[in-house]
């Protein structure tokens, strides 16, 4: 039987996530288009997204945050290829984005003295054995895999190398120790709902003695370039951006941050995403054929959650028809307008994946949850 209940919003994507309750292109309304980002109103806006998400987030007053070109990877590879290759650098990957970015340490940066510390999808690699007078490169949250880090008792207050986190998928839904941080980057398109494309870099007092001490053996796109003979360009982090940014964007950005301020700010935010969870696993609890692809309850995603099959008939399915299956569930609730977009990320097990940011109400995850039922049972009976 078909459940009688649909969500309101279908939007259930890991990035670009769902915009957020009541959002309307009318938000847009009041952006700069037309003007140059170097206008007066205009850079006032870029501003204001900087200092917005640091207070929203608790940023320490001596760390830096810019507006970057080129979305999460974009301020990502900016902090490898301007940071990496003073010391050693251990680079820690359980899922696709960990693995890109140990891809750019090895591969294309070619360091040697890198050490790549790899798990499987499901789990995560062994955190206390990470050696922190290198440079450690790592995602709080794997967003393809639903595994995040449980916190930041791991990493020690004194270090001798940067801590460089990839936290797209993680700020505004978990609690990131911004002191043991050295270099966090995000993008608005995913807990904020916003739009992609820009990104978020923000760096500690050590990493801008880094930058100014450090010039790297390699040529740097203007792009990636922070500093300039030698000093930091300070500009980058007050709204001068390194290149032309989308105002609309920016207005979009605005909007997200202000609602996150409406509702109660960070913790309003990391509540409803925690209390998503919550609700998606006391289903999978009762469920007879969904189960986490994190395998340790501590490191389940509260955004981006991953779901297998746990079910003896899919076990049994050669490893093709089992990728067949789950985007055949995913092809149905998209067909019934329920669910978009919640197949599991090409190179992950296959699954579903249900994005669970505060951006999602929790009503339309309770009126999705019985859908997902009936999709997998509607598959399964046609095989
Ligand atoms: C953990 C992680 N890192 C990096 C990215 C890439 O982000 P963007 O496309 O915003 O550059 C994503 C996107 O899903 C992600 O989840």
């Amino acid at each position: 039987m078909k459940p009688n209940q649909r969500p309101k919003r279908p939007h259930y994507s890991s990035g670009p996530c769902a915009k957020r309750p009541g959002w309307t292109p009318a938000v847009l309304s009041d952006a700069d288009v037309g003007r140059s980002h170097r206008s007066k109103p205009a850079r006032a806006k870029l501003l204001e997204v900087i200092e917005r998400s640091r207070r929203v987030l608790g940023i320490p007053d001596d760390h830096r945050t810019a507006i970057v070109p080129a979305s999460d990877t974009g301020a990502i590879e900016m902090a490898l290829w301007s940071l990496l290759g003073a010391r050693g650098v251990e680079v820690l990957a359980w899922e696709s984005f960990g693995s890109q970015w140990v891809d750019d340490v090895i591969a294309q940066l070619e360091l040697h003295d890198a050490r790549a510390w790899v798990a499987d999808y499901g789990e995560l690699p062994d955190l206390d054995n990470v050696n922190f007078n290198s440079d450690v490169v790592f995602t709080w949250n794997g967003t393809t895999s639903g595994v995040r880090v449980p916190d930041g008792d791991w990493i020690p207050e004194d270090r001798g190398g940067l801590t460089i986190c990839d936290a797209t998928s993680a700020v505004f839904a978990m609690e990131l120790p911004w002191e043991k941080l050295d270099v966090v980057t995000w993008s608005w398109q995913k807990v904020l709902g916003g739009e992609a494309g820009h990104g978020m870099l923000s760096i500690s007092p050590r990493t801008v003695e880094r930058l100014e001490k450090f010039k790297p053996e390699r040529p740097l796109p203007k792009i990636f370039r922070l500093t300039k003979r030698g000093k930091l360009i300070e500009g980058i982090f007050r709204g001068d951006t390194i290149n032309t940014p989308s105002m609309l964007c920016v207005e979009d950005a605005l909007d997200a941050l202000r609602w996150v301020e409406s509702i109660g700010g960070r913790d309003e935010v990391r509540r409803r995403s925690e209390a998503n969870l919550a609700l998606i696993a006391d289903w999978v609890e009762q469920s007879a054929w969904a189960s986490f692809l994190a395998s340790q309850p501590e490191t389940r995603s509260c955004t981006s959650v991953c779901l297998q099959f746990a079910d003896p008939w899919f076990s049994a399915l050669e490893a093709e028809a089992q990728a067949a299956t789950a985007k055949r569930v995913a092809q149905k609730l998209e067909e019934e307008g329920v669910a978009f977009d919640v197949g599991s990320y090409r190179d992950a097990p296959p699954g579903l994946r249900i994005w669970a940011g505060a951006t999602v109400e929790h009503g339309d995850l309770e009126a999705l949850l019985p859908w997902l039922d009936w999709a997998y049972a509607e598959v399964k009976r046609a095989s």
